[in-house]
């Protein structure tokens, strides 16, 4: 980040208008200089959470289909360009953009061309439909709570046209009950890849369980605390530059022509033996409890020490994905297995087991 071409006002305006939620009620972009500010930094740290995201699905060993990335609401184009970095070329071969601000378009498409000499990169009608089955990914990110409720129904409509959809909000309880909101309403339509474990009603939607929320955390890149820019925007926007809390969604349509074999049912784990660990782990002497959503529901299991000294140690130092293989003996776990581990690729995850 270069500090010194960042207009400080103009940030301060748009972290006031994120704030106070006054940002769904008019266009806040006024000049392409705004959208730059915000790129090196509001949005570079979206991006970190769009990098903990598309690294725990390149592990799991899934991907987009062979086509084109749309993202809707792209402001500068942080979520577009990380999936191109993660997928350009190969599987995705041409980027769309779209906001109600036409600033923000030009500078995502300006953005993108400098990053990928040569790629297709166009704005497109959010107004018409893409052809369902030509290879779409939607990408939504830090979007949802400035869309106006009363349009959700024809939103959601719009959303059952693409192939796959990714979807990041800031990890707030509020961004979470929205997201699932949506995939209570889309799942007939979508396999639910990630988070969630299994394709059951979401286990947060129990009466007991209304006060929690899905939500990981992002590691921003370790070299930003000693970096005096980054230190001196957190300083001035009020901002802790370690809490990275996200929430996210990643759909796939049942009836895409390009239907990926789920990685777990390929590597012989069946939806009740996995967990996606949601928050921190809450560190005791000898033992941790995790909040972990599973099959049969979701609540806090206790992990004791001795049952995997490596492991633990990974956990503590937040050196594991958030996906395990989990065996219970009643409210402990008997057996946790990170699932897949960095070094395991599933079969399952090349093109050759793709099924039409
Ligand atoms: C907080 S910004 C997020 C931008 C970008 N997606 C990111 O993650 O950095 C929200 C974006 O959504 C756009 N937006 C808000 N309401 C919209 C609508 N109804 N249709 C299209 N874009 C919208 C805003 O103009 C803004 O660019």
């Amino acid at each position: 980040m270069n500090l010194e071409s960042l207009d400080w006002t103009a940030l301060e305006r748009l972290r006031a208008a994120f704030l106070s939620g006054s940002a769904g009620k008019a266009a806040y972009w006024t000049s392409l200089s705004d959208l730059a500010s915000y790129d090196a930094t509001f949005a570079e740290r979206i991006g970190w959470k769009w990098d903990s995201v598309l690294a725990e699905l390149t592990v799991a060993g899934w991907t987009p289909p062979i086509g084109a990335v749309y993202d809707f609401g792209c402001g500068s184009g942080i979520a577009g360009r990380r999936l191109l970095r993660t997928w350009g070329g190969d599987r995705l071969q041409a980027l769309r953009v779209s906001d109600r601000s036409p600033l923000a378009e030009q500078f995502a498409v300006d953005a993108a061309q400098r990053e990928f000499p040569g790629l297709d990169v166009a704005r497109f009608d959010a107004s018409v439909p893409p052809a369902t089955g030509t290879g779409t990914t939607l990408v939504i990110s830090h979007v949802l709570n400035e869309l106006p409720s009363a349009a959700r129904t024809a939103f959601l409509a719009w959303i059952g046209h693409f192939d796959a959809v990714l979807w990041v909000e800031p990890g707030t309880h509020a961004d979470s009950q929205a997201l699932i909101d949506l995939r209570e309403s889309l799942k007939s339509q979508f396999r639910l890849v990630a988070p969630c474990p299994h394709q059951d009603a979401c286990g947060l939607r129990a009466p007991e369980r209304q006060s929690d929320w899905c939500h990981f955390f992002a590691a921003p890149p370790s070299g930003i605390f000693a970096d005096s820019d980054w230190v001196r925007f957190g300083q001035r926007m009020g901002i802790d530059l370690r809490g990275l809390p996200y929430s996210y969604l990643v759909l796939q349509r049942r009836d895409s022509r390009q239907v990926h074999v789920p990685p777990l049912e390929t590597a012989g784990a069946p939806e009740g033996d996995t967990a996606r660990l949601l928050g921190s782990p809450r560190f005791y002497k000898g033992y941790a409890k995790l909040f972990c959503c599973q099959k049969s529901g979701v609540g806090e299991v206790i992990f004791q020490k001795r049952t995997d000294p490596a492991l633990f140690k990974r956990l503590e130092r937040q050196k594991t994905g958030t996906q395990f293989r989990i065996r219970m003996d009643g409210p402990k776990v008997a057996e946790l297995q990170e699932f897949p581990s960095s070094g395991e690729m599933p079969a399952g995850s090349t093109e050759d087991t793709v099924v039409l």
